[in-house]
């Protein structure tokens, strides 16, 4: 058979021609689909992208707002460079450059000379420590004169092996909080020169009764002396007694004066049942004369750790409750009972009265502010004692009596783990302080 080449040398190349347009071709197509696909993509992302942009503008600008209306002012401390930042309102509290600074030097210019150390040792033994979270308060120096007192909280990032990285933190700035403390201590102090004018009668009582025995045993001293020969035995027990009641009486003028002192609370071991009778002491001359039946009935309870004075002043101003509301009651007994029992490891302090009663509707109201059903009460002696109770950790309570007349307004205060363990039988001591 013979072959055309003259024939194959055209077919040929034109074949080849065609197939290679057609991958061309085929290849074209591909890549712009490919491409449109891409652009697509692409296209997808810049708007993506663009959200993201918008939503990270809207939250730092929240951020702002948000720092810009809270007083706080947020930092961030670096371990690696010791370098300081704060947020732009740090200048409102306290004169500081307006850039990074090394913490160190920061706490020695900004923190009052008065704090400076003691900040510099605690922050040193936190560093130095396990612990993730430092707080603390100090007075920052303000401008001018001013003194800025802060409470400073900070989340402390270690690495593996404890060692810091970086702190971030906020100052808030306790001006307020102080003075609103203050204030609360000066009204403390008021409701209490208020209880002192109330109870000045008792007082007057309690002085004058040892004064007039120790007057009275002079007097029979000197007595004895006019004899040949005086008893020596007869004149120690007498010289015993005058001192005694010398005691006794000082006593009372303590008492009347740490009443009067405007201080912090002082925490010591205190017995309630102690101070449930001094208050008793205190108050049971005002009973006598409105003719009031004032009783105290004392369970075994362990001491706890508090302020006497501020818990004298608590009871003082629940029986003083209780004696104006039976006052009002005309019919009946007029009885008030002050109690202390140890219930479900705590002590509880009841004074249950014969009174006129609390409405229900009153029963939370009565510890606020300002709240007074009399028309001269200040409406402040419940609140300030349940700010008290609270201060010990306890709280308080009132209830209107479900057999009889009256109500009884109680406090509850915990008593420490290891002394709640110890069994407390409630034996009860029974005092009677009307007649
Ligand atoms: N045992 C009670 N029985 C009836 N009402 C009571 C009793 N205890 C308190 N209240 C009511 O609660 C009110 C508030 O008591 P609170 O001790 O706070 O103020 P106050 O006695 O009016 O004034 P002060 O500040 O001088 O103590 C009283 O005015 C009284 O109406
Ligand atoms: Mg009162």
């Amino acid at each position: 058979m013979a072959i055309d080449l003259q024939g194959w040398m055209f077919w040929l190349p034109s074949f080849i021609c065609f197939a290679c347009s057609l991958i061309l071709g085929h290849l074209y197509v591909k890549h712009r689909a490919r491409s449109k696909v891409l652009a697509e993509r692409l296209c997808r992302s810049r708007s993506a992208l663009k959200r993201v942009r918008a939503q990270l503008r809207s939250r730092i600008e929240r951020q702002k707002l948000t720092l810009r209306a809270s007083n706080d002012v947020i930092f961030h401390w670096n371990a690696h460079s010791g370098l300081l930042r704060w947020s732009a309102n740090g200048g409102r509290f306290f004169t500081a450059p307006p850039r990074p600074c090394n913490a160190w030097r920061l706490l020695q210019r900004c923190v009052d000379k008065r704090d400076r150390e003691r900040v510099r040792h605690e922050l040193q033994l936190f560093m130095a420590g396990g612990a993730a979270v430092w707080e603390n308060e100090f007075t920052l120096k303000g401008r001018g004169k001013a003194r800025v007192p802060v409470r400073v909280r900070g989340i402390l990032v270690r690495d593996v092996s404890g060692k810091p990285l970086k702190m971030v933190g906020a100052l808030s700035d306790m001006t307020d909080a102080h003075a609103a403390k203050e204030a609360a201590r000066a009204l403390a102090r008021a409701a209490r020169l208020a209880t002192i004018g109330e109870i000045t009668a008792g007082i007057t009582h309690e002085v004058n009764q040892p004064l007039g025995a120790i007057l009275n045993n002079a007097e029979t001293g000197l007595f004895l002396l006019q004899r040949k020969r005086p008893s020596i035995g007869m004149l120690r027990t007498i010289l015993e007694d005058i001192r005694n009641d010398d005691l006794r009486a000082s006593q009372v003028v303590r008492r009347t004066r740490a009443l009067l002192q405007t201080r912090e609370m002082i925490r010591e071991q205190v017995s309630l049942n102690k101070v449930l009778a001094e208050a008793v002491d205190l108050l049971w001359m005002q009973a006598k004369r409105r003719g009031i039946a004032l009783t105290l009935s004392q369970g075994s309870i362990p001491s706890i750790s508090g302020d006497s004075v501020h818990l004298q002043q608590v009871i003082i101003n629940l029986i003083g409750n209780a004696l104006d509301a039976t006052e009002v009651d005309i019919t009946g007994s007029k009885r008030v009972e002050v109690l202390s029992q140890y219930v479900d490891s705590s002590i509880r302090v009841s004074v249950r009265d014969t009174g006129c009663g609390i409405a229900p509707e009153q029963l939370e109201d009565i510890f606020e502010s300002f709240h007074s059903g009399k028309v001269e009460g200040l409406g402040l002696g419940l609140s300030i004692a349940r700010a008290i109770v609270k201060a010990h950790g306890g709280h308080i309570y009132a209830e209107n009596n479900l057999h009889g007349p009256g109500a009884t307004v109680s406090f509850e205060l915990p008593v420490p783990v290891d002394a709640s363990t110890t069994p407390f039988p409630s034996t009860l001591l029974v005092r009677q302080a009307a007649d």
